[in-house]
């Protein structure tokens, strides 16, 4: 493994790779009213983990993917996130006034910026992936037909937006199972792409790893730690509210085990996910670093 240092080098070089192109693709597209690239730019200038894109680029990294590829798919990825979350703070969805340590986007400007915001993210998202088109050496252009289907088919009413559905159900107090599966929707399928879509355009000569099951994994070790530091961690530190699934009556993974059974449920989930990356040899490797990166011990 990296040591600490080297892969907190790895992560800021992504992350600040991720952000100006995110950003040279909100302001080199010309022809943007400006009353919608100032809460682009604020939106964009507003932090995030990044999380999904530090995915692609150690997916990438495995799959050996150009890099110019992954800034497209990264960034089409974050774009798509980013708009669930503008509409998910709206006072109709969670009615959140923070996120990423600043007004919510609805707050600095108006719901209706912040509506028509989300819509422009989420077209950018697709014609920056669909540009990958333009690339001469991709060998075919079937596998950027493949990666939009994998990305819409994720976000869509079958994916995160469906998920969203579920979860705004006030009256859904379902079981575990049922649970699981909204997450899987809401959450996970972002975290399945970032690493299916890295594989889509791999240019490794040698058999890869399909590390698409394990991306699921991920996504669902994320959202039990998500639910986690909501139980444990100030909003300051997170950013964001941390009363916001109280408030609303959600049940969320911290309601259904309480604070201790769920920390035990990441710890062994955290294990399985490295146990996978070990037994392939890749315990080395950024994905590995990622997940010790999430670690909460
Ligand atoms: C928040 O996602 C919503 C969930 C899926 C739990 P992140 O925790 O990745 O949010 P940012 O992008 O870092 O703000
Ligand atoms: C955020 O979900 C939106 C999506 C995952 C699509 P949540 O409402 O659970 O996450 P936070 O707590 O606002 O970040
Ligand atoms: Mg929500
Ligand atoms: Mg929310």
């Amino acid at each position: 493994m990296d040591t600490l240092i080297a892969f907190e080098n790895w992560k800021k070089s992504k992350i600040l790779r991720i952000n100006d192109f995110i950003l040279s693709k909100v302001n080199t597209t010309i022809d943007i009213p400006d009353d919608l690239l100032q809460p682009m730019n604020y939106v964009f200038n507003n932090g995030g983990k990044r999380i999904r894109p530090q995915l692609v680029y150690a997916a990438g990294e495995i799959y050996a993917t150009e890099e110019k590829i992954l800034d497209h798919v990264a960034a089409s990825i974050e774009l798509i996130h980013t708009y669930s979350l503008i509409h998910d703070d709206l006072p109709c969805i969670d009615n959140d006034d923070t996120r990423r340590g600043k007004p919510s986007l609805h707050k600095a400007f108006s719901d209706g910026i912040a509506v028509i915001t989300g819509d422009a993210i989420h077209d950018l998202a697709y014609e920056i992936l669909l540009s990958l088109s333009q690339f001469k050496n991709l060998n075919s252009s079937d596998r950027v037909i493949g990666a939009i289907k994998v990305l819409n088919h994720v976000s869509g009413p079958k994916g995160m937006v469906g998920g969203q559905c579920i979860d705004m159900n006030q009256s859904f107090q379902g079981s575990l199972s049922e649970i699981s599966h909204m997450y899987e929707l809401k959450t996970g399928g972002l975290f399945y792409a970032s690493i299916a879509i890295p594989m889509l355009f791999s240019n490794a000569q040698h058999p890869v790893p399909d590390l698409s099951q394990l991306a699921k994994k991920i996504g669902l070790l994320f959202q039990l730690r998500d639910d986690y530091l909501e139980l444990t961690v100030s909003a300051e530190e997170l950013g964001k509210p941390v009363d916001s699934d109280l408030r609303n009556d959600k049940k969320t993974y911290g309601s259904i085990f309480g604070i201790e059974k769920l920390r035990e449920l990441i710890l062994t989930e955290s294990s399985n996910c490295l146990a996978i990356l070990q037994a392939i040899n890749l315990e080395e490797s950024h994905l590995a670093n990622i997940l010790h990166d999430l670690d909460i011990r």
